[in-house]
């Protein structure tokens, strides 16, 4: 039960996000918006799935495996573009995060880990995420996929790959991001779900 209330926040702030202006009423806003017929904030599954907690980090650590910040890093940089590590085996990291990397990325992934992100708190409630959460949160949403173990080299690779890719990031070039636009929920778990079928 507690995770239904997830669902009023989510919809809340896509109208917000989306909405972009002191329109006259919320009704108005709805009818007009185009988020207002967005699966994600529709959807009765949406969030009832996730994974939180193999998501969250909590205390472990992840381990490097016996390789160095380089060999993890371009371990990372590999498994960024492997398509075997989404739920359909057709999408990678590469196929949103793409160019240098931090393609649809957004201004708070240039501020030090831990820190909020909208998907992280719409979609899993979470307040804050590590960068290793932020890997599981992408693996679980738009991969469709199940999170890594967290004593996996994948996802210490990754996030190898995310901490090297965020020394470099340049706030300013963030998309800006709109969550309708390129919503995470395009790759919806919740496509393939029982729930899914009554619509
Ligand atoms: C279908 C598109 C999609 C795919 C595939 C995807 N992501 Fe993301 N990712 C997003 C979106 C959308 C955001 C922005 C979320 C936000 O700011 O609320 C994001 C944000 C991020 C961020 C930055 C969050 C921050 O700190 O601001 C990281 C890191 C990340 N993704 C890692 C990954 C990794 C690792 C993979 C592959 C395992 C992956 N993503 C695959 C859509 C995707």
């Amino acid at each position: 039960m507690r995770r239904m209330t997830w669902l009023a926040p989510v919809a809340a702030l896509t109208l917000a996000a989306c909405s972009g202006g002191d329109a006259a009423s919320e009704a108005d806003m709805a009818a007009a918006n185009p988020c207002a017929a967005n699966p994600c904030a529709a959807n009765p599954c949406a969030g009832m799935d996730l994974p939180v907690d193999a998501i969250r980090q909590g205390d472990r650590e992840l381990s490097d495996h016996g390789m160095s910040w380089d060999e993890l890093a371009a371990r990372g940089a590999e498994l960024w573009n492997d398509k075997s590590l989404s739920g359909t085996g057709a999408t990678s990291c590469s196929t949103c995060h793409s160019g240098d990397g931090t393609a649809m990325m957004n201004a708070s992934f240039a501020e030090p880990y831990p820190h909020p992100v909208d998907m992280a708190k719409d979609r899993a409630g979470l307040e804050t995420v590590t960068a290793a959460e932020m890997v599981q949160l992408c693996m679980a949403i738009p991969m469709a996929a199940e999170p890594l173990d967290y004593a996996s080299a994948e996802l210490a690779a990754l996030t190898a790959q995310v901490q090297n890719l965020q020394g470099s990031f340049d706030a300013s070039k963030a998309g800006g991001m709109n969550p309708c636009a390129a919503n995470p929920c395009a790759a919806n778990p919740c496509a393939a779900n029982p729930c899914g079928a009554d619509r």
